[in-house]
């Protein structure tokens, strides 16, 4: 799959952690250690071409020019399992406003309901990530980005998708709709299976790092 918008991380390190977070016996503790650090060092690729200003800095021998992030940016973590993505992408970015967008899978027809929406009234930002480990059939992405552009982030304003994990028919899914969104992802799955989860996947992002399953 050819697609401009995508961006599939290829460094070692991700690919070290990508395969402790698959594992089926990796811990809730451990998942969401791991959740973090991936969430760290894909947000480290998707604030590749932010734009920075100049300022001046004093070292302990002289006065430089240094910069500093000029983005103003907001992120949209989804509910639930985007959360574990927030405190990472806030230690690479700690100005950046966090505002959270409710939205769960009906089971039966895959198919996103809003239940919670923390935007402020209008679009005060730059760059806005979305921040969710999965993009399976692109229900949800579709939706997060519908609100955002609806709220106002259009041109100038950009929308990044940050997942861990996505699925071949959710790239396609998100990149036909939204040309103009890029998406960054851990790595790029094989398909979705009968009842749309990612394979060979990691399982349900939310309840591995919540210790749910699926009684609950
Ligand atoms: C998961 C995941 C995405 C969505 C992806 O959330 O975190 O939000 O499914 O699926 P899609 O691309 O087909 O829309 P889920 O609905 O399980 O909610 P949760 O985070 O509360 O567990
Ligand atoms: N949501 C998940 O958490 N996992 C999948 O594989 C698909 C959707």
């Amino acid at each position: 799959m050819s697609t401009p918008t995508l961006h599939v991380s290829q460094h070692p390190a991700v690919l070290h952690k990508l395969a402790i977070l698959r594992d089926q016996t990796t811990e809730p503790k451990k998942f969401r250690e791991v959740v973090r650090e991936l969430s760290w060092l894909l947000g480290y690729e998707a604030l590749a071409d932010a734009r920075v200003r100049p300022m001046q800095v004093a070292t302990p021998l002289e006065t430089m020019e240094g910069a500093e992030l000029a983005d103003r940016i907001g992120l949209v973590p989804i509910l639930r399992a985007g959360l574990g993505m927030v405190d990472a992408m806030l230690e690479l970015m700690p100005t950046a406003q966090v505002w959270h967008l409710g939205l769960f899978r009906d089971e039966r027809t895959l198919r996103p309901v809003e239940y919670y929406n923390k935007l402020p009234t209008s679009a005060s930002v730059d760059l806005c990530l979305i921040l969710d480990p999965m993009l399976a059939t692109g229900g949800s992405a579709t939706a997060a980005i519908e609100v955002l552009k609806r709220w106002g982030a259009v041109h100038p304003v950009r929308i990044k998708l940050v997942n861990l994990i996505a699925a071949p028919e959710g790239v396609e899914a998100v990149s036909k709709a939204h040309p103009d969104v890029e998406i960054y992802c851990a790595a790029l799955d094989r398909q979705l299976n009968g009842v749309g989860y990612i394979m060979p996947g990691l399982g349900d992002a939310g309840d591995r790092q919540f210790g749910t399953g699926k009684s609950d």
